[in-house]
């Protein structure tokens, strides 16, 4: 029987009570101001804290400002962070949850310190990202004891700030480990050498972190259990440290996988923000292997959307917490939705990357999501019903004209939605088709259902005519009748052996008639 029971019981970590066993994990927004939080940062997390999680991480924070990834991240290397990061921590306190601050240096994975030759790194080895802009410099062994120490300050700072606990990034390619991975530690001083040996400077750090913050204060450490590329640590290495980390001062280990390049040197691994073709829950595995060798809370991460499956997570006793990165961007009121009984509400992530991840890592431009138009928008997303109910026409039942009438009903206006063919969805009719793409067919059902729930008049079959805008004479019309397709220019793509989404679903439904189309929505 579908149930919440186990995603709704209560966990302890030393003193930190923590609701339920959801984590929105950190998400970097690029919203932050020069190091400093930003209203768009408290309009983020005021949204996000409404979905009711038991803890926030928030995104990386800087301990240092050469492991800043980019100016616009939060950061946590001096005392006038402080203010900022308490307003972050009061809003998610209003709302009875707990925050984290993860603490974070970014080594060599930054574009902004390649491109200005400010980069450092255990060794002086390139990113496998950004190498092409430059090579990184060797720290020096008293810049390795400055960073530790760094990591102690802003744990101090955090805890001043008002936070409930401090996560260290020890995951994603990140500086810790970088430190622990043999791709990119060649030292020969003691931070250099084995598997255990190169652990030292994380070991270093939580203690240091411990120091500084006291017995009693939750420390919870990220890794990528796995590192996922050719050559890479194993989970299996990782089971080996454990409980070194956990002597150390780690009281939750949160279980990432994955590093930067996992693209560029692939082996059976995704990047830790992993694309649609991978299940929900697909790496619980590696938090079982980690809980394993511990008995403090063990997090699991990796496609989580549906609170139903979560608790199955859960009562397994697979991981002890579940965090839910990317749907708190696409629907961050995926769990409020199932604990009031309407689950299918949830528009659930597409798992896409390209409004989150990719426009942050890539463009170098703040968070949006690609079907949730408040995502990174906050402070200039309505959210009042309007002064005046207008009627309003969309002509166009894709993705854009579904979600533009759907935030006109949202609003209070007299929205009709017309859709020339039977169905809504546009082109994303045709992308769903290809394989692992079904979930782009359920946006379009879902979005389709909270239209209708809201009062759309949508009416299928319809083309609309300058006469009837005359006739009908709406305050306002919406043009969304479709973007352009992308076609891929590869070689012999107009072959009658290449097959598009499109083609295929008519050439299914209208069985024998042939039509020649490429590309389609989505497909790549
Ligand atoms: C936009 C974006 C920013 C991220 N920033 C961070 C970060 O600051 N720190 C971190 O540890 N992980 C970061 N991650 C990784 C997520 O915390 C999470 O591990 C990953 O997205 C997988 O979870 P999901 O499948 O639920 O999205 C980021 C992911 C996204 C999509
Ligand atoms: S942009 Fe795509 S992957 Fe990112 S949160 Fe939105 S739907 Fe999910």
């Amino acid at each position: 029987m579908d149930t919440l029971k186990h995603l709704l019981t209560p966990i302890r970590v030393k003193s930190m009570e923590i609701a339920n066993r959801v984590v929105m994990p950190p998400m970097g927004t690029g919203l932050a101001d020069e190091g400093m939080v930003s209203e768009a940062n408290l309009a983020y997390m005021r949204r996000r804290s409404r979905s009711g999680a038991g803890l926030y991480i928030t995104e990386i924070a800087e301990v240092h400002p050469l492991g800043s990834v980019a100016p616009r991240c939060i950061g946590v290397w001096d005392d006038r962070f402080i203010p900022g990061l308490s307003k972050l921590a009061e809003i998610v306190h209003e709302q009875g949850s707990k925050i984290a601050l993860q603490l974070h240096h970014c080594g060599r994975e930054s574009l902004f310190h390649t491109r200005n030759k400010t980069a450092v790194a255990p060794s002086a080895i390139p990113s496998y990202i950004f190498g092409f802009l430059g090579t990184p410099r060797e720290m020096t062994p008293d810049e390795v004891r400055e960073t530790i120490t760094s990591f102690g300050a802003a744990a101090r700072r955090a805890k001043t700030a008002g936070y409930d606990a401090v996560e260290l990034h020890g995951a994603h390619g990140y500086l810790l480990m970088q430190f622990l991975s043999a791709h990119s530690n060649r030292r020969t001083d003691e931070y250099g050498g084995d598997f255990r040996e190169r652990a030292r400077f994380m070991i270093e750090c939580i203690q240091e972190v411990r120091e500084q913050v006291g017995d009693d204060f939750p420390v919870s450490l990220r890794i990528s259990a796995e590192e996922g590329i050719k050559n890479g640590y194993t989970v299996e290495d990782m089971q080996t440290i454990i409980p070194d980390l956990v002597s150390a001062g780690a009281d939750m280990i949160n279980v990432s996988f994955g590093t930067h390049g996992n693209a560029q040197v692939y082996t059976d691994a995704p990047n830790p923000s992993a694309p649609v073709e991978y299940e929900q829950g697909f790496k619980t595995g590696l938090a079982r292997k980690i809980k394993e060798m511990t008995t403090v809370p063990v997090v699991s991460v990796g496609r989580f959307t549906d609170p139903f499956f979560m608790d199955g997570v859960i009562a397994r006793g697979d991981a002890d917490l579940v965090a839910v990165a990317r749907q708190h961007l696409a629907d961050p009121d995926f769990l409020k939705n199932a604990i009031e009984g309407h689950p299918e509400d949830t528009c659930e992530c597409l798992a896409c990357n390209q409004g989150c991840i990719e426009r942050l890592a890539l463009e170098q431009k703040p968070i949006r999501c690609a079907i949730n138009p408040e995502t990174g928008q906050e402070l200039s997303y309505p959210d009042k019903p309007a002064e005046i109910s207008r009627t309003v026409w969309v002509i166009g039942g894709g993705p854009a004209g579904l979600t533009a009438a759907f935030e006109a009903a949202r609003l209070g206006h007299q929205v009709t939605l017309f859709e020339k063919e039977q169905e809504t969805g546009g082109q994303i009719r045709f992308a769903e088709k290809a394989p692992h793409k079904s979930v782009y067919g359920k946006w379009i059902r879902t979005l389709t259902a909270k239209c209708l729930k809201r009062g759309v008049d949508i009416q299928k079959g319809t083309t609309v005519t300058e006469a009837m805008i005359e006739v009908g004479n709406p305050d306002a019309v919406i043009l969304a009748i479709g973007a352009d397709k992308a076609i891929c220019p590869a070689e012999g793509i107009t072959s009658s052996v290449v097959c598009d989404p499109e083609r295929r679903g008519n050439v299914q439904r209208q069985r024998g008639r042939h039509r020649r189309r490429s590309g389609g929505y989505g497909d790549g």
